[in-house]
């Protein structure tokens, strides 16, 4: 047995293996775009290892995507056959992941808080475990999972841009910046730090600085996976977004945002539709951006990974005009409620679907519809999760509906 980096006990008698491993903690903590490379080496490193294939299941599970979802299988039957003789924490980690899987979210949450007690050095539970309660729409306790290690973990930058985010999105932003700035100084390459300070400047009306600030760090982004390239870039678009300089939202949209996403990628998608979404909510034509999309969100159709995606695909596919799909999905996400853990059923019956049948109708200019379906689940879209940032989008365009249908009333009233 040897140890990783972190200090912790990994079943496996192979240096090069511990060493892969090593690089697939960091690449993942660092949203690198080699995690993937390094735990297949892992693997390669040692068959044997059962830790290292719970790993890869967990790189592909978080794709949420259906089809990473099946290559995650393989992994995790791998794992199950060589879990005789490993540690405790191991085991604790491959039944999360397994319950992952099988999505029984709350069990995976539970095992990880296990974990993040008696191994307070296992930033990648911490990580998962907050990744878990980003998507449940329970910031305090994203928070509390990342502050209970700090005494464990105080020269880890990392950490405390995990923390960093918890206190944003806990609206603590004072709290919050000092911790992000803590983890840049220890190392600039911080970009979920840096995320975290996106979100802060952005509560409190930083715009201008925002921008100066995080076009500055941008550098640090290009070995980052496009997930939070992207995203990173998404925040800096936002923000020219509030000064309505639109020509250089398009423009960053055009460079960094969709150029650079993995188009088959549901989380590149999500922001790429999010932005062009603002974009026409203030009027600005998108040209052919939608159809551009659409083609790619195909797949996504019977998929539903999470309640938050679907909400931006079934817009994106309306606004390109794929009504047939867009039935077809609104169709398949009712079924879906029929076969998914009760834990999360609520959240996709009596707050994804009507708000799903909302944002189809705004982006089919029926506002009334919006308004209807909308406005008694405005209070409640927070648990199908997303950031402070990402779910303002529905109220923004809940509004936009409201007043559309209010000034169609008076046209109407007055013709
Ligand atoms: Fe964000």
């Amino acid at each position: 047995m040897l140890k990783d980096a972190q200090g912790l006990v990994v079943t496996t008698e192979k240096a090069q293996a511990i060493a892969a491993i090593n690089r697939f903690i960091d690449q993942a903590l660092y949203y690198g775009k080699d995690a993937e490379t390094a735990i297949l080496q892992a693997i390669a490193a040692d068959p044997t290892c059962a830790l290292a294939h719970a790993y890869a299941a967990a790189y592909y599970l978080s794709q949420e995507n259906s089809k990473a979802w099946q290559q995650a299988q393989p992994y995790l039957q791998i794992a199950q056959q060589h879990s005789a003789k490993i540690t405790t924490r191991e085991k604790l980690y491959l039944q999360a992941i397994s319950a992952w899987a099988n999505q029984e979210i709350e069990v995976a949450i539970a095992i990880h808080e296990k974990i993040t007690n008696r191994f307070p050095q296992d930033l990648i539970s911490v990580q998962q475990g907050q990744y878990h309660y980003f998507y449940l729409g329970e910031p305090e306790k994203l928070l509390q999972i990342a502050q209970k290690v700090l005494p464990r973990n105080q020269e880890n930058h990392y950490l405390y841009g995990m923390v960093a985010f918890g206190l944003e999105q806990c609206n603590q932003l004072k709290a919050a910046e000092k911790m992000a700035l803590r983890a840049i100084a220890l190392n600039r390459y911080d970009p979920w730090a840096h995320h975290a300070i996106a979100h802060l400047m952005e509560t409190q009306g930083r715009v201008d600085e925002g921008i100066t600030w995080m076009e500055s760090f941008a550098d640090t982004w290009e070995n980052c996976n496009s997930m939070l390239y992207t995203h990173n870039w998404w925040h800096i678009a936002l923000y020219y977004w509030q000064l309505e300089n639109y020509q250089k939202v398009l423009q960053l949209y055009d460079r960094h945002i969709w150029e650079r996403a993995n188009k088959q990628s549901p989380k590149d998608q999500v922001s790429a539709i999010s932005l062009l979404l603002r974009l026409e909510l203030r009027g600005v034509n998108v040209g052919n951006r939608w159809e551009a999309i659409s083609p790619y969100l195909y797949s996504r159709i019977e998929e539903h990974a999470l309640p938050f995606q679907d909400l931006h695909y079934v817009y994106a596919l309306t606004k390109a005009g794929h009504h047939d799909w867009v039935k077809q999905m609104l169709q398949s996400m009712q079924y879906h409620t029929l076969r998914i853990n009760p834990f999360l059923r609520q959240r996709w019956l009596e707050v994804a679907i009507p708000a799903a049948r909302g944002m189809v109708a705004h982006a089919q200019g029926d506002f009334n519809t919006t308004v209807a379906e909308l406005k008694p689940v405005l209070s409640r879209l927070h648990t199908i999760g997303g950031s402070h940032a990402q779910q303002v989008l529905f109220q923004q365009v809940y509004q936009d509906a409201a007043f559309s249908a209010q000034k169609q009333s008076w046209i109407y009233a007055a013709s």
